[in-house]
């Protein structure tokens, strides 16, 4: 069977045109010193491919039993591995040769995640979250070296001007120094529908943060001139203006979120805009270097949802993480309809809080709003999607009202991450849709219903978007599936 399976993946690898970039140090196939990446990531490594690449050194049949456990972990998650493991506090500032003299002279700021609140006894309590950070001054050739280390098998000096600008204002938001231990005043003033600001302004007492920076704090905010509705008896979202004294980086939107009402919680990478993760090498470059694209017409079925349903609240929960989120929600905004924010934060970095954070997230929005009815999308290369939401649908009964599921495979021959469609085995098929395009979403009243049966399902319930199809599956059974996608990965390496 191994033979079989190597066999394969030798005419698989020969055969595929795009190398997968980053895959890793040391192989099986052969003992060759790691390609050099910069120094920072001595101190940090890349556990998860390091864990696929000692399973493949040391047991072949770890990777047969362990499974799930042994696939790359951004083949896993749909997370691409070029934003895993980023150098954090101390190893950026080491490597970039700071002292504390010359930190303490660059302004602190804040990253704050556009929160939602919930009403309760107390009023209005707001889950605030974010990052505090610096940033420190590097010169552009040092920039560069940097942003090499992340552009794997391309030189930023070979990229368009633009995108060179791009790829350096990643690489400097990834290199920021966080500020453990910190407290922040947030100031929040509430906002009347027009926008403008009406009644008194609060302050909220927020941290210390943690040894990452990072931020998570529950504050009741005083209705204190009795501007704000109670979520019990309002359908309509209000909002706060959020800013934090001191800096000018922390102005954030706050959604006030009633106790009942649908909230739609998107992805944003291949739903939202278009990232191809799966393909390594385009997800690379259009994550690191080009504009955001959106997706197709998407923008108008969300305008859609928002114009015909006015008291829906959308919530994007991205796993990227919290260190690139500013680019993420700089386009979100410009392009989607105005909403609350959930990313990756820092202290999900190993290997299985990475596989975790999606469902964490999750969890943590449903039992937020018990009595709130959600309708979920994203795309099939997420496999903490595929796993995340039909489960949700058995943990909080009655609260998921709608499953969308872009198929990235039906029209992106590229996408051959493998997910897994058994969780939805047994479900209503009035409850969730797998589609194409964004016309597919059209003329669907989502308060009623969530299948358009002019768009032809094609479900088979189990393993799908196998590298040799899913009816191949006699001659190349699962366990064999995995260790080609891990080898090819390896193999990746050595291709660039
Ligand atoms: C709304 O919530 C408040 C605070 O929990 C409670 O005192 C009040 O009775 C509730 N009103 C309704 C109509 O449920
Ligand atoms: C950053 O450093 C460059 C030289 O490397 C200098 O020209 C520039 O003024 C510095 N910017 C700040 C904000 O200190
Ligand atoms: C990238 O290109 C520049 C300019 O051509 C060159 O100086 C540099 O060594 C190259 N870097 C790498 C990592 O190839
Ligand atoms: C990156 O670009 C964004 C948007 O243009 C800007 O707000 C941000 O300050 C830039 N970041 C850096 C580190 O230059
Ligand atoms: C400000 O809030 C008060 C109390 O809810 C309300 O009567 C008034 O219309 C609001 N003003 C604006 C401009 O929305
Ligand atoms: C904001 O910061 C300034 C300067 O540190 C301080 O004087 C002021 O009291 C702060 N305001 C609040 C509301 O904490
Ligand atoms: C942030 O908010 C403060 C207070 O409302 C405002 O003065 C400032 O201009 C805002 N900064 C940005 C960058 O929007
Ligand atoms: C990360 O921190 C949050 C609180 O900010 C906590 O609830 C969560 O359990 C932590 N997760 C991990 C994996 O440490
Ligand atoms: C997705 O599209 C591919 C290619 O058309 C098809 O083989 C697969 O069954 C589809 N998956 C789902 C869940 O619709
Ligand atoms: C599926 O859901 C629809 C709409 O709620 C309902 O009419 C139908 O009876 C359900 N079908 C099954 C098999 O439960
Ligand atoms: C199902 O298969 C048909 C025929 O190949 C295709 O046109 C359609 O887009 C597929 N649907 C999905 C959701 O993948
Ligand atoms: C817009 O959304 C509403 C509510 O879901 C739906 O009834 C309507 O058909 C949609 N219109 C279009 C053009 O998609």
């Amino acid at each position: 069977m191994i033979s079989l399976c190597l066999l394969a993946v030798v005419s698989y690898a020969a055969a595929s045109p795009t190398p997968i970039p980053g895959a890793t140090p040391t192989s099986p196939l052969a003992r060759r010193a790691p390609p050099s990446l910069p120094t920072v990531f001595s101190t940090n490594p890349r556990v998860a491919r390091r864990n696929v690449l000692t399973d493949l050194d040391g047991d072949i049949n770890s990777i047969l039993s362990g499974l799930g456990s042994a696939i790359p972990s951004y083949v896993a998650s749909g997370i691409p591995n070029f934003f895993q493991d980023f150098p954090t506090g101390t190893a950026v500032a080491s490597s970039l040769g700071l002292s504390d003299a010359d930190l303490a002279a660059v302004p602190t700021q804040v990253l704050n995640l556009p929160p939602y609140a919930k009403w309760t006894d107390q009023g209005w309590s707001l889950l605030l979250h974010g990052n505090v950070f610096k940033q420190p001054n590097i010169s552009q050739s040092k920039l560069d070296d940097l942003a090499n280390g992340f552009l794997i098998g391309t030189n930023i000096s070979s990229l368009p001007a633009d995108q060179q600008t791009q790829a350096r204002n990643l690489t400097a938001e990834i290199y920021v120094v966080q500020q453990p231990n910190v407290d922040v005043t947030m100031i929040a003033q509430p906002l009347s529908s027009a926008g403008k600001a009406n009644g008194s302004s609060q302050a909220l007492a927020v941290g210390p943060t943690s040894p990452e920076g990072d931020f998570t704090s529950s504050v009741i905010i005083f209705n204190t001139d009795d501007v704000l509705q109670p979520g019990n008896t309002t359908s309509t979202i209000q909002r706060l203006d959020l800013h934090v004294n001191g800096t000018d980086t922390g102005n954030a939107t706050a959604y006030l979120v009633p106790t009942e009402g649908l909230t739609i919680i998107s992805d944003i990478d291949d739903i939202l805009r278009v990232t191809q993760i799966y393909e390594p090498a385009k997800g690379l470059l259009n994550s690191f270097a080009r504009p955001y694209m959106q997706w197709m017409n998407m923008p108008d079925v969300y305008l859609n949802w928002s114009k015909s349903l006015p008291d829906t609240h959308f919530h994007y929960l991205t796993t990227t993480p919290e260190q690139v989120t500013r680019n993420y929600m700089q386009f979100i905004y410009a392009t989607y309809p105005l909403g609350s924010f959930d990313t990756r934060p820092l202290n999900f970095s190993d290997v299985s809080a990475t596989l975790s954070i999606r469902k964490f997230l999750l969890d943590r929005i449903f039992q937020t709003y018990p009595q709130r009815k959600f309708v979920l999308i994203a795309d099939t290369s997420n496999s903490d999607v595929m796993k995340d939401y039909p489960q949700l649908v058995t943990d909080y009964p009655g609260q998921v009202q709608c499953i969308f599921l872009r198929n990235t495979s039906a029209t992106d021959s590229g996408d051959k991450f493998p997910y897994d469609t058994s969780g939805f085995k047994g479900m209503n098929q009035s409850m969730y849709m797998f589609f194409t395009v964004p016309d597919d979403l059209k003329g669907l009243d989502i308060t009623k219903q969530c299948y358009n049966s002019s768009v032809q399902q094609n479900v088979t319930f189990g393993e799908q978007g196998l590298p040799f199809g899913n009816d191949a599956s006699f001659l190349v059974p699962r366990t064999c599936t995995i260790l080609l996608v891990a080898l090819i990965s390896v193999i990746g390496t050595f291709i660039v």
